[in-house]
C-alpha cells in the first residue's frame, strides 16, 4: 500500500512542476523569467513626492532590477480598486510589488492575490509590534511593514493662547472652542476626512472606538456596532455639522484638502495624520510656527486613533520575486526608514528610530507618536473589509448630512454588517 502512496505524491509533484503552480496558486519556481529582473511597484498617491527619489537610488546601485513606480490616486478606495483589477487578472498584471494599506492585508491575502513570504528575510524583531500583525494573515507573513500612522489633532497654537485656553482633551471642549472661539478668528471650526472613502471609515472609527465601542468582533464573524457607544461617536460627528463648527466643506475633504485647509489657515482644528503636521509646520505654510499636535480627543478624556498605514506585499504572478523581497528588505532597512521619516513625512515602523537622539531632535513628536501608534486600535480584520468599509461610509456620510439620525444611522449599519457576514 505505501508505494501507492509514494507513487500518488510523486504525481502530485510531478504536476506541481509540470504547470509551474504551488498547491496555492503561487508559481512554484519564483516567476517563469527567473527569481531576479525589473520590477513594478505599485502605490497610492504619493502625498509627499519622495518616493520616485528614493527609488531612483535603487535603480543606480540595481541596474538589472529597476523598478517602476506606479502612483495610483489618492483615495485609498480608487487605489485599492486598480490593485485587485491588476492582481485578479493573473498573468496579465503590471504591479509585482504592492504599497497596500495595512486594512487589506486579510482580503487580499484570502483571495491569494498575494504570496506568503519568508520571515528570516525581513527585519522583523526590528519593528514595533502592532505593525507586524497587521502584515499577518492566519499565522503567515504576506506583507512587510513598510509605513505606520496614527491620527492626531492639530490645533491653532496661537489662537488658543490668545483666548488663554490649553488644547482640547475631551470632545466637550473641542465642540466649545470650536463653536465660541473659531468664528471670532474667522476660522471654520473643527474637520476631519469626512468624504465617503477609506479616510471616512478612519474618522467615523476613531469616533466609535474613542467612546468605547467597536465595530465588528471576533476577527471579522461578529457585528457589535449597535451600542450606545457607536451612537455616541456617530452623534459627534453628525451634531458637528448640524451645528455648524464642522464646516459643509468638510464633507469632502479628503487627506490633502483638509490639510489645504488648515494650511491656508482656514481651521481651527484638523484630525488628520502626521505628514500633515509636518506640512503645515514648514516653510511656505500659512500657519507655520503656529501649529501644534495632540491625541485625538474623546468623551471624557484623549479618544482612541486608528492604526494606520502599509504593508509591501509581492504579487501572486510577479515576475521577479527574489527581486521583490530584495527591494523590500531595502525599504524597510534601517537608512531606508530614516529617509521615510526625514524625506517623506511618513511615520517609519522601526522602533529604535522613535528614541534615535538625531531624529527625536529634528521631530520632537516622535515619543509621542509612537505612544498613539503602540495604542492606535487596527481596523477590522475581515475577508471582506471594502465591503465593510463601503457600509460603514455610507451610513456615517448619511448621518453626517443629517438623512438619517445617528440612532437610525448605527440600526441600519448593524443590518448591512450582519448581511455582509452571513453570505
Ligand atoms: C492613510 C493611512 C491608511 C488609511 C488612509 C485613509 O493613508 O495610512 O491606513 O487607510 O490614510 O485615507
Amino acid at each position: 500500500m505505501r508505494w501507492i502512496h509514494a507513487a500518488g505524491r510523486g504525481l502530485l509533484v510531478l504536476v506541481v512542476i509540470l504547470t509551474g503552480y504551488a498547491a496555492s496558486g503561487v508559481r512554484a519556481d519564483g516567476g517563469a523569467t527567473g527569481g531576479r529582473g525589473p520590477l513594478t511597484l505599485a502605490t497610492a498617491g504619493d502625498l509627499t513626492g519622495y518616493l520616485g527619489p528614493l527609488l531612483a537610488g535603487w535603480n543606480r546601485a540595481h541596474p538589472a532590477e529597476k523598478v517602476t513606480l506606479v502612483e495610483l490616486p489618492d483615495s485609498a478606495d480608487e487605489t485599492r480598486a486598480q490593485m485587485a483589477t491588476d492582481l485578479r487578472d493573473g498573468d496579465r498584471h503590471r504591479f509585482d510589488v504592492l504599497n497596500i494599506d495595512v486594512n487589506w492585508t486579510t482580503e487580499f491575502a484570502a483571495a491569494g492575490w498575494i504570496r506568503p513570504l519568508p520571515r528570516d528575510r525581513f527585519p522583523l524583531g526590528a519593528l514595533l509590534p502592532p505593525v507586524v500583525d497587521t502584515a499577518t494573515y492566519e499565522g503567515r507573513l504576506y506583507a512587510v511593514p513598510y509605513v505606520t500612522n496614527a491620527g492626531l489633532l492639530l490645533y491653532r497654537k496661537d489662537v488658543l493662547a490668545a483666548e488663554g485656553v490649553p488644547p482640547p482633551r475631551t470632545w466637550a471642549e473641542l465642540e466649545r472652542y470650536a463653536e465660541a472661539i473659531a468664528p471670532k478668528h474667522g476660522l471654520a471650526g473643527y474637520a476631519g476626512q469626512f468624504l465617503p472613502y477609506e479616510g471616512l471609515t478612519v474618522n467615523a472609527a476613531e469616533a466609535v472606538y474613542s467612546a468605547g465601542g467597536s465595530i465588528l468582533g471576533d476577527e471579522g464573524e461578529r457585528v457589535t456596532v449597535d451600542s450606545a457607544a457607536a451612537r455616541e461617536g456617530v452623534g459627534f460627528l453628525a451634531r458637528g455639522v448640524r451645528e455648524g463648527w464642522i464646516p459643509r466643506d468638510a464633507l469632502a475633504y479628503k487627506e490633502e484638502e483638509s490639510k489645504q485647509a488648515f494650511q491656508d489657515g482656514r481651521l481651527l482644528f484638523l484630525r488628520n495624520w502626521p505628514y500633515a503636521y509636518v506640512g503645515a509646520s514648514a516653510e511656505g505654510s500659512k500657519v507655520a510656527g503656529k501649529v501644534g499636535a495632540v491625541p485625538l480627543p474623546g468623551p471624557d478624556g484623549p479618544g482612541t486613533s486608528v492604526l494606520g498605514g502599509s504593508n509591501l506585499a509581492v504579487g501572486a504572478h510577479a515576475r521577479h520575486p527574489d527581486s521583490a523581497a530584495r527591494l523590500i528588505a531595502y525599504l524597510t532597512s534601517e537608512r531606508v526608514q530614516r529617509q521615510v521619516l526625514t524625506r517623506g513625512a511618513l511615520p517609519p515602523v522601526r522602533a529604535d528610530l522613535y528614541e534615535d537622539p538625531e531624529l527625536v531632535a529634528a521631530f520632537p513628536y516622535l515619543p509621542t507618536l509612537r505612544e498613539s501608534v503602540l495604542a492606535a486600535a487596527p481596523r477590522p480584520k475581515s475577508p471582506r473589509y471594502d465591503q465593510v468599509s463601503l457600509a460603514v461610509q455610507a451610513v456615517v456620510h448619511d448621518a453626517m448630512t443629517g438623512r438619517q439620525t445617528p440612532e437610525a444611522a448605527v440600526r441600519r449599519l448593524a443590518r448591512e454588517l450582519a448581511a455582509l457576514s452571513h453570505r
